[in-house]
């Protein structure tokens, strides 16, 4: 059976260290020479690779079709009203059916069990672009961001031990795989969401599993109070409060978030370090993160966004090229 990413917790410390040292290659190499290099260039070379998408993307549809290509395949992008599946067809003859004819499946879906039911059924790699419970993608993408931000390069660890990461927000799959990682890489993650908002007990387990396969986990704090989770903190981060397939909850959820906006003052009352950053996966309201903090000097975001094409190119090698050997 091939190798699939549906999650950050598919992956050992060791791995996701070598995803993220990887994409960091590739980003210093291709911009400097501003080319791709030979060995990759026609690694995915008169191959396709299916992009399933049930839902709108703007930066993980174009970091992978642009990985696609910079490998050298076509990317083959598959909306929901392009295909059969879901209308008039069965995940499991979609995904018996896509995958003898493509090298790999880039999907984005609703329920997580649409995206390990395609790897079930899939004879190639599924790549999970988002579904309800995880983004992988974005998670090597935000701690390559965090790496650059916070550290000079040192030796095979990435050196994160010890950094402290603040969630103001929703408990949402951009959450959910970012505490994953940053736990199993020994950085710790409190987390405020609002009473009633809170990671799912299932998740929380989850999670503090994941950690445990860490030489030194970081731990997960949560609270109700964003200034608690704010204190010492290195790293202000949130997301959209209102995610994808959550649009008819939109009011009881702005109301019930109030007073979780990340501002300037929220993170002075708080307490976050002095040199805090603050990112955020895009596509960002204005509700979660003031104008001043989104357009401010600390904000890493289009950097983080940037990021998503080195991240996917390591993904891309790693999962499909190299056949699930992380290298
Ligand atoms: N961050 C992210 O996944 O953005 P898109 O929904 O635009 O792909
Ligand atoms: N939590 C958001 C992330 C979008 C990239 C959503 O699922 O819509």
């Amino acid at each position: 059976a091939p190798r699939h990413l549906l999650s950050i917790a598919d992956l050992t410390p060791a791995e996701l260290t070598t995803l993220v040292r990887n994409a960091h290659r590739h980003k210093t190499t291709i911009t400097s020479v501003n080319e791709i290099p030979l060995s990759l260039r026609s690694a995915l070379a008169g191959k396709t690779v299916a992009m399933t998408f049930s839902k709108r993307s703007t930066r993980t549809r174009v970091s992978t079709e642009g990985a696609i290509a910079a490998l050298g395949g076509s990317p083959m992008f598959l909306g929901k009203d392009d295909i059969q599946l879901g209308v008039n067809e069965s995940l499991y003859d979609t995904a018996r059916i896509i995958s003898s004819m493509t090298a790999a499946i880039v999907a984005r879906v609703g329920p997580h069990s649409d995206v390990a039911d395609l790897a079930k059924y899939s004879s190639v790699p599924v790549i999970n672009a988002l579904s309800d419970l995880y983004h992988p993608l974005q998670i090597i993408a935000d701690v390559l961001t965090i790496a650059e931000v916070n550290l000079s390069s040192s030796s095979t660890s990435l050196g994160l031990e010890g950094i402290k990461i603040a969630w103001i927000g929703d408990a949402n799959n951009v959450l959910f795989d970012l505490a994953i990682g940053a736990t199993k890489l020994g950085m710790d993650i409190s987390v405020a969401t609002p009473n009633g908002y809170e990671i799912p007990e299932a998740m929380r387990a989850v999670i503090n599993q994941a950690a445990s396969t860490a030489p030194k986990p970081g731990k997960l704090f949560e609270t109700t109070v964003p200034e608690e989770a704010i204190k010492d903190a290195d790293i202000l981060v949130t997301d959209t409060w209102v995610s994808m397939g959550q649009e008819e909850d939109t009011a009881k959820r702005l109301k019930a978030f109030e007073g979780f906006q990340i501002t300037s003052e929220l993170a002075k009352r708080g307490g976050a370090k002095e040199n805090w950053t603050f990112m955020h996966c895009l596509p960002r309201h204005p509700e979660e993160v003031s104008n001043e903090v989104f357009h401010g000097p600390r904000s890493v975001v289009f950097r983080e966004g940037e990021n998503r094409l080195w991240a996917a190119i390591s993904a891309l090698e790693a999962f499909v090229v190299n056949k699930g050997k992380i290298l």
